[in-house]
């Protein structure tokens, strides 16, 4: 079963980057000014860190197929504005996303894609599509999709399953 990218994978320098960066800054700074309070502090921080992993790490081991097609079509109008799928969809703003799960990157006829999209070398597996929408320009740099992504490892599973619905005549077939 596909599951979502491992957390350091996930962030790479983004916020937990800068979560142990914040421990080991407080750890030289130790160096100077020595006490139990600092210690105490110290250790503190360090057990913060530990929860925050815990929870990120968990979180983002949840399975991509765990998705509900029905709550993705919810999330889906949040790319509507750029974004169609159907037997009528056409292209608009972005390319039109019948059949894009299992999809080369940038294959979509006659939508003018940006270079980014068309030479990335990507096929959109869930494992891709959920790593791009977490933060498209991060997987994508250039990518001319504005769309700043999705937060919530759920609203992601569930897009993917609601996009899976449809192919590449945009009917929708299976669950
Ligand atoms: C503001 C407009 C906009 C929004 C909102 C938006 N996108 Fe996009 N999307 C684009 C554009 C433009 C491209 C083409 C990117 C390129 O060529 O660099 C794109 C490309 C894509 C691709 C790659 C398609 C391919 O054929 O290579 C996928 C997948 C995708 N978007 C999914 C989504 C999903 C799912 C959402 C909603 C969660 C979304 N997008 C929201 C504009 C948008």
């Amino acid at each position: 079963m596909p599951r979502l990218p491992e957390p350091d994978t996930w962030f790479g320098s983004g916020r937990l980057g800068r979560v142990s960066k914040f421990v080991v800054g407080g750890r030289s700074a130790g160096t100077t000014r020595r006490s139990l309070k600092d210690a105490n502090m110290k250790s503190t921080l360090l057990g913060l860190t530990t929860a925050i992993l815990t929870v990120v790490g968990s979180a983002h081991a949840q399975d991509i197929s765990s998705g509900n097609a029905e709550a993705g079509a919810v999330v889906f109008r949040r790319c509507m504005a750029c974004h169609k799928v159907g037997p009528d969809a056409m292209n608009g703003v972005g390319p039109v996303l019948n059949a894009v799960v299992g999809r080369a990157a940038g294959a979509y006829p006659d939508y003018s894609y940006s270079a980014a999209n068309k030479n990335s070398g990507l096929t959109w597996d869930e494992l891709t599509l959920a790593t791009y929408l977490r933060a498209p320009r991060k997987l994508v740099p250039g990518t001319k999709m504005t769309f700043a992504g999705l937060s919530k490892d759920q609203e992601i599973a569930d897009v993917i399953a609601y996009l899976k619905q449809f192919n590449a005549q945009g009917q929708k077939v299976g669950p």
